[in-house]
């Protein structure tokens, strides 16, 4: 249970906050590279840590991340003219360029000098294989981006989604990794699995046991159950700061992939998992079920899904009756959001009732509040900022024998890195 104080402190991300300013230390992934495919492409609205801002490419191609707000009388940029290197406010015609300099003032005389006064808020922006990462922290000079190895690749495959809640109910339930088993499993039968298969020892038994291990950049968890008399099924996980986790999906090392959930206010999430794995039928199960909305411009319009809050995730009752599927909702994400957004926008945690399993969970906000603090009271450099290679991790499953150390035993296979640059 967390008091109401720490739960807000945990949760809220706008500007001047605890968390907020914890956020604001470390490169964030913002737009996607097709969303402004090219040079003086139309802008686009981007709701990012409780801000509005204008996402534009200028005409040598650079990415400007600018306030939404013209500094004159305010109009919104997302109406600008995105020409000659640099955005024009239609209003008056003021123009910004990607540094947020006032690049021409066609509304004052000739002779005066404001322009050179004014600027507008604008945040440093990093193309990696496909993605904008951000950078909306107080350092002149920003740090190194970190070194997430499946954006390292450019091949790396992206997939984007829009929750209707808290980002940090989305951490929750990556790192939350018991339910896989119930929530996306629990109407599979070990008899109509291949014995032996991470999949059987999962639906044979749906308890587990948790060791958590803290890492110079975040939790990471070892969720263990009963495989054969002399061996447990292992699922291995990390929780990477600030909203970074990898989820045990494949054979462990066998893939780089990471999901980070990325505020866009105290209230709306963008998901973004960013990866590669050695056989790529990934990137095609990641979007399977889902479509997409025709996307419109707002600041809530980007990667929503058709299958959503307001018609249910469309649950199907007969297939749940007859266990065909064991919630009635098709997709493991879409199976996810009913859940996470099902407990509100802002969980209440003050009305939890956590057990053995939990125990990730727990820690991790604990770590997290306690970083933001040092931060915060003695301006202790928040973890991985300043050593971008403490992201190098790999999450799967994996059997090992009883006796094993789960940690030692499998620390080539979860440290394992390519630097595919
Ligand atoms: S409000 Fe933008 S130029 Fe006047
Ligand atoms: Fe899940």
């Amino acid at each position: 249970m967390l008091s109401q104080a720490d739960n807000d402190a945990l949760c809220r991300i706008g500007p001047g906050t605890l968390m907020g300013n914890f956020f604001r230390e470390y490169w964030l992934p913002a737009l996607q590279t097709y969303e402004v495919p090219e040079p003086d492409c139309p802008p686009v609205r981007i709701k990012l840590l409780g801000e509005e801002l204008i996402a534009f490419r200028d005409t040598t191609g650079a990415v400007g991340l600018i306030d939404n707000n013209c500094p004159h009388r305010r109009a919104s940029l997302f109406f600008g003219r995105n020409e000659e290197s640099g955005i024009r406010c239609v209003y008056h015609g003021w123009k910004f360029d990607v540094n947020g300099d006032c690049v021409d003032m066609p509304s004052e005389p000739a002779e005066s000098n404001f322009k050179d006064k004014v600027k507008i808020k604008s945040y440093p922006t990093h193309e990696r294989n496909g993605v904008i990462w951000a950078y909306m922290g107080p350092r002149e000079i920003p740090p190194a981006l970190p070194e997430l190895e499946g954006n390292m690749h450019e091949a790396c495959f992206i997939t984007v989604l829009f929750r209707n809640n808290n980002w940090m109910q989305g951490i929750e339930g990556e790192i939350d990794t018991i339910h896989a088993s119930i929530l996306h499993g629990g109407h599979l039968q070990p008899s109509q699995l291949q014995p032996g298969s991470f999949a059987y020892y999962q639906a044979k038994n749906k308890d587990g046991r948790f060791k958590v291990k803290e890492t110079p950049v975040g939790n990471s968890y070892g969720m263990y159950r009963v495989a054969e008399e002399d061996s447990y099924y292992w699922r291995i996980g990390h929780y990477l700061f600030p909203c970074f986790a990898m989820p045990p999906v494949p054979t462990l090392g066998r893939e780089a992939r990471f999901l980070a959930y990325v505020p866009m206010d105290d209230e709306h999430t963008l998901e973004w998992s960013i990866g590669v794995r050695e056989d790529d039928g990934l990137a095609v199960a990641a979007r399977q079920g889902r479509e997409y909305h025709n996307n419109g411009t707002g600041w809530y319009d980007r990667y929503v899904i058709e299958q959503n809050w307001d018609n249910d995730f469309e649950i199907d009752r007969e297939a749940q009756r007859t266990m065909k599927s064991w919630s009635g909702i098709t997709g493991i994400r879409q199976q996810d959001m009913a859940m996470t957004e099902g407990m509100g926008t802002i969980l209440d945690r003050t009305s939890e009732h956590l057990g053995t399993t939990d125990q990730m969970i727990i820690r991790t906000r604990r770590k997290l509040l306690a970083a933001a603090r040092a931060l915060a009271e003695d301006g202790t450099p928040p973890p991985g900022v300043e050593n971008p290679q403490d992201y190098h991790l790999r999450s799967g499953q994996v059997i090992l024998p009883r006796k094993a150390d789960w940690w030692e035993e499998t620390r080539d296979r979860i440290e394992r890195f390519e630097a595919w640059r």
